[in-house]
């Protein structure tokens, strides 16, 4: 089995890649699976916005959102100056983000798009949830309102807790052999639903036959106790000071315990891989036997 996590000793966000430490390495790693992770690369929060790392921000949601494109912050109780100071510190993750996804995959620079960012002061462990939004159980992610139509979603996470603590994840079996197991339970869409969600603005656009297996392969994967128990599993943990890089959709994966993260999302087109035959929509269109999107 390929290895689950791949470390790679970077201490600057947009260090360029070096000769040392070949970009296809990292490419190939992130395509089948592997965590890319980077013990040595710390997001520095400074002593003005320290206030910030606090759950105390939180309104009712679980995370601060923030939208790169319009500088929008969602989900905080904040308002006047320490809202441009709060949005000040998500724009500079966002940007480290993106400095080092372009910095450290040259194949991908220019062709992915950017998604929002999040920051998650709350602690996981213990936190209440309905077993379709417990991220402690081994899940891929699929978005509700946001199809990618088969576009791949890459994340970017970085552990800040001031008190040492790391966030601990468990990394689940490849997306082949979870494609294998749920595939066949997996029910098409009821006819003209994509449309009708899209014209209620349920969806931010059509949901594409792919994306409605991913959600209901999400769901199969949260609700199934057995397999949850029994599947073969790595426990991983991520000190703060430390950022890593993977492909949520494909990688199974679970948030255990933790505290204080930042997150940055991506779009990837299909064609900006280098192995498309791994991405989970050409997976499941082998399983099926048909074209999802
Ligand atoms: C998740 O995507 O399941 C949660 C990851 C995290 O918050 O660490
Ligand atoms: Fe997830």
């Amino acid at each position: 089995m390929p290895k689950a996590i791949v470390e790679i000793d970077q201490r600057e966000w947009s260090a360029p890649a070096t000769l040392e430490d070949p970009e296809e390495r990292k490419v190939d790693a992130l395509e089948m699976g592997a965590v890319l992770f980077f013990p040595n690369l710390a997001f520095a929060v400074g002593a003005s916005e320290r206030p910030f790392i606090s759950p105390s921000i939180l309104g009712k949601s679980k995370n601060v959102s923030f939208n790169p494109s319009t500088g929008k912050v969602g989900g905080a109780t904040c308002t006047g100056d320490a809202l441009d100071q709060l949005g000040g510190m998500m724009r500079r993750f966002s940007d480290s983000a993106r400095g080092l996804l372009e910095a450290s995959l040259p194949a991908y620079r220019g062709k992915f798009a950017l998604g929002r960012a999040s920051f998650r002061p709350a602690e996981i462990a213990g936190r209440p949830s309905s077993w379709r939004k417990d991220d402690t159980r081994l899940h891929i992610d699929a978005f509700p309102t946001t199809p990618t139509n088969g576009n791949r979603i890459l994340r970017i996470f970085c552990n800040v807790n001031p008190d040492g603590k790391p966030r601990t994840w468990r990394v689940g079996e490849p997306f082949e052999r979870v494609a294998e197991k749920f595939a066949p339970a997996l029910k098409p869409p009821v006819w003209g639903s994509s449309t009708a969600l899209w014209l209620l603005r349920m969806t931010r656009s059509r949901r594409s036959e792919y994306d409605h297996l991913m959600l209901q392969l999400h769901d199969h994967m949260k609700r199934d106790t057995h397999y949850q128990a029994e599947v073969e599993k790595t426990d991983c943990e991520f000190p703060p000071g430390s950022t890593w890089m993977v492909f949520v959709d494909s990688v199974s994966h679970a948030a255990i315990s933790g505290q204080y993260q930042f997150e940055q999302t991506f779009y990837l087109p299909l064609a900006a891989m280098e192995q498309q035959r791994l991405a989970p929509l050409r997976v499941l269109e082998r399983k099926l036997g048909r074209q999802l999107v």
